[in-house]
């Protein structure tokens, strides 16, 4: 398969994030120097770009085993501490979605980070027991779509923080072309950045893109990814000349036409183009903001004169000024 089983395993082998690369071979090459666990690690950033690949790597870098969960699925104390008490010294609990851990999971994670101590309450009532356990020094790997979203207390308990960026073109080519080629694919150059330059600067919509590539040329191509082949079949796919797809359009067209162009409060255009809200801030429009089709100002969201040139409208006169 093009996705999972084609996951990097280790930093060398991770593409793009330079930063990222550069930093934490130092942070794992100096905790497994001195034989110490990694510090806690939060990495934040749109969906798709690798949070959990990274902490599958550093489990892996720093030789030790990952037990993964999500903020959602750790209801209560007790969820946490059954997780907790399962670790190795070393291990790496990755927790993703860490801004949606409710209060009482929280708490008993502060401890746990912060002297490997787990501090719980047993029973209700006037059975009421509290106990403390002594927790293997792990390592906690938060992942969540934005910094922002997580509490001060939280987010103070991370030794390292980490944001991921949106992959440039060059990088997305390499991670196309990889994957093809681990797919058995044979790969032209043209073919594989058609590919990456539609891809939102995402590498699960790359390897998804490339999977319907794939389809497109064993059935109407010779099974080589070309330029020809990636250009038809993303057409095809609705996916336009910058990568946007019908949901970024609909946004776009939507301030654009039914608010003037802004501005426009996030709820408004929730409602207008039957997203949630949150959809828009974590997956819409980082990307159009990015790519400048869109900012967001203290009166709410505003289209920018690039947005219009893209789907050849012409501002109005009274929107000039505005954008
Ligand atoms: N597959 C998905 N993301 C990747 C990355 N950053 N490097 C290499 N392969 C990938």
């Amino acid at each position: 398969r093009i996705d999972r089983a084609n996951r990097p395993r280790t930093l060398n082998e991770y593409i793009g994030q330079p930063i990222v690369r550069e930093q934490m071979e130092i942070f794992i090459s100096a905790a497994r120097g001195r034989g110490d666990s990694l510090d806690h690690t939060l990495v934040f950033g749109p969906p798709g770009l690798g949070k959990t690949t990274l902490a599958h790597i550093i489990a892996s870098e720093m030789s030790v085993d990952i037990k993964s969960t999500s903020g959602p699925v750790l209801e209560r104390a007790g969820d946490l501490a059954a997780m907790l008490t399962n670790l190795q010294e070393g291990d790496v609990l990755f927790i993703d979605e860490i801004h949606r851990l409710s209060p009482a999971v929280e708490e008993v994670l502060y401890p746990a980070m912060e002297d490997y101590q787990l501090d719980i309450m047993i029973g209700e009532g006037p059975a009421a027991r509290s106990i403390k356990l002594e927790l293997p020094r792990f390592t906690l790997v938060g992942a969540t779509t934005r910094a922002g979203l997580l509490t001060a207390p939280l987010r103070d308990r991370f030794g390292i923080v980490q944001r991921l960026e949106f992959y440039d073109i060059e990088s997305l080519t390499g991670i196309v072309s990889r994957s093809a080629k681990l797919s058995g694919m044979e790969v032209e150059m043209d073919g594989a950045r058609e590919i990456a330059r539609r891809s939102r600067g995402t590498p699960r919509i790359a390897n998804r893109l490339l999977r319907r590539v794939r389809d497109f040329t064993e059935v109407r191509g010779d099974g080589r990814l070309t330029l020809d082949v990636a250009d038809k079949a993303l057409n095809m796919l609705n996916v336009d000349s910058h990568g946007l797809d019908h949901m970024d359009r609909r946004l776009l067209l939507s301030m654009i036409e039914k608010f003037d162009g802004g501005p426009v409060g996030v709820d408004s255009l929730a409602a207008a183009i039957g997203e949630e809200r949150d959809t828009i801030e974590d997956v819409l429009e980082p990307y159009l903001i990015q790519q400048g089709f869109m900012m967001r100002t203290a009166r709410g969201r505003v289209v920018t004169s690039s947005a219009y040139q893209h789907f050849g409208i012409t501002p109005r006169e009274t929107q000039a000024r505005l954008t």
